[in-house]
């Protein structure tokens, strides 16, 4: 009986770990607004590097300078921009207009 019980905990404690685990693993992607504002944003637009909003950048090319950084441009990591928010975000840059409150080089 006691076995029973003990087995019991283990199995209603073990629940919410695996729930806590996989919420972390698959997080939504967040939207292109979202990961300009938070990301691309802290530079371009800041007088930190060029404009990109209002270019009309091809997508592919904004994808490699993300992945693969440019002179004072960081690269970024698959951990820190996914490869389905990079696609998103570099289709939304390619296409968004520019924004009278940005200020670049
Ligand atoms: C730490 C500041 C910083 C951050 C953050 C940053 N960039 Fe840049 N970026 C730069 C600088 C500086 C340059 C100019 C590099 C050079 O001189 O060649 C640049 C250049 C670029 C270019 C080339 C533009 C051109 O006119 O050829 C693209 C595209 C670009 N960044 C995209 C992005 C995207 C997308 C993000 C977000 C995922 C991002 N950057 C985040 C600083 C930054």
């Amino acid at each position: 009986m006691l076995r029973v019980y003990g087995g019991m905990i283990a199995l209603a404690l073990a629940g919410p770990v695996a729930a806590q685990q996989r919420l972390g693993e698959v997080q939504a992607p967040r939207a292109p607004e979202q990961v300009y504002a938070k990301v691309c944003g802290y530079c371009h637009g800041r007088n930190v590097g060029p404009i990109l909003l209002g270019r009309h950048l091809p997508a592919e090319t904004v994808k490699y300078v993300a992945r693969h950084g440019q002179n004072g441009m960081p690269a970024f990591r698959p951990t820190e921009v996914t490869p389905a928010e990079l696609d998103a975000l570099a289709a939304w840059i390619a296409a968004a207009p520019a924004r009278k409150e940005e200020h670049g080089q």
